[in-house]
């Protein structure tokens, strides 16, 4: 299994991959915003026939009012290729990526509260922590845990 960033011409196979494993889908054209925008955080893992297992999609938020971080927009990994660490690893690379190329102080996501597998790998693996709840935040009614994680060295 490879970890490597993802290419535009990865971009229709993360999107089927999003289809097959999320009810969270987005158009061909916001995929090519992140990768046109910023191609240094995105990841695909292929297995050892180039296809694509699983796949990160993330992005800067670039706010005045707000310091510079990233925002994970999507993350998914093909069911039969769970639990052997692709995930945690799509995420390590893309966070350490935040931090070298756009000086990220922190790392943003949403996620379902009923999701326990990537609560799970977010608080038990990654160390995120639970910023607040975003009420309906998902087009179901679902709350989010919008959770976040510090980048930056904080000894
Ligand atoms: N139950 C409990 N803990 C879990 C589970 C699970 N089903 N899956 C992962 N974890 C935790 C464990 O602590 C695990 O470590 P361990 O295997 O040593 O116990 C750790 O996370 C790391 O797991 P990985 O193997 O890296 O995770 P995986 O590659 O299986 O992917 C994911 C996890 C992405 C959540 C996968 O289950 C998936 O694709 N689910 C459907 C899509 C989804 O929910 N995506 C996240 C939505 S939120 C967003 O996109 C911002």
């Amino acid at each position: 299994m490879n970890i490597r960033q993802a290419t535009p011409e990865d971009l229709m196979s993360m999107q089927n991959s999003n289809l097959l494993n999320l009810p969270e889908n987005y158009q061909m054209k916001y995929y090519l915003y992140h990768a046109l925008s910023w191609p240094q955080l995105s990841y695909v893992a292929e297995d050892h026939k180039g296809r694509i297992v699983g796949y990160v999609l993330a992005k800067m938020e670039e706010e005045p009012t707000d310091v510079p971080h990233g925002h994970i927009t999507s993350l998914a990994v093909l069911r039969t290729y769970r639990r052997l660490g692709l995930a945690e690893k799509l995420m390590t690379q893309s966070q350490k990526q935040m931090v070298e190329v756009f000086g990220a102080h922190y790392c943003s996501l949403h996620v379902r509260k009923t999701n326990r597998a990537a609560l799970s790998l977010y608080k038990d693996t990654l160390t995120f922590n639970v910023d607040g709840i975003e009420k309906k935040y998902y087009a179901d009614g679902e709350d989010a845990y919008a959770m976040r994680k510090n980048l930056i060295d904080t000894k």
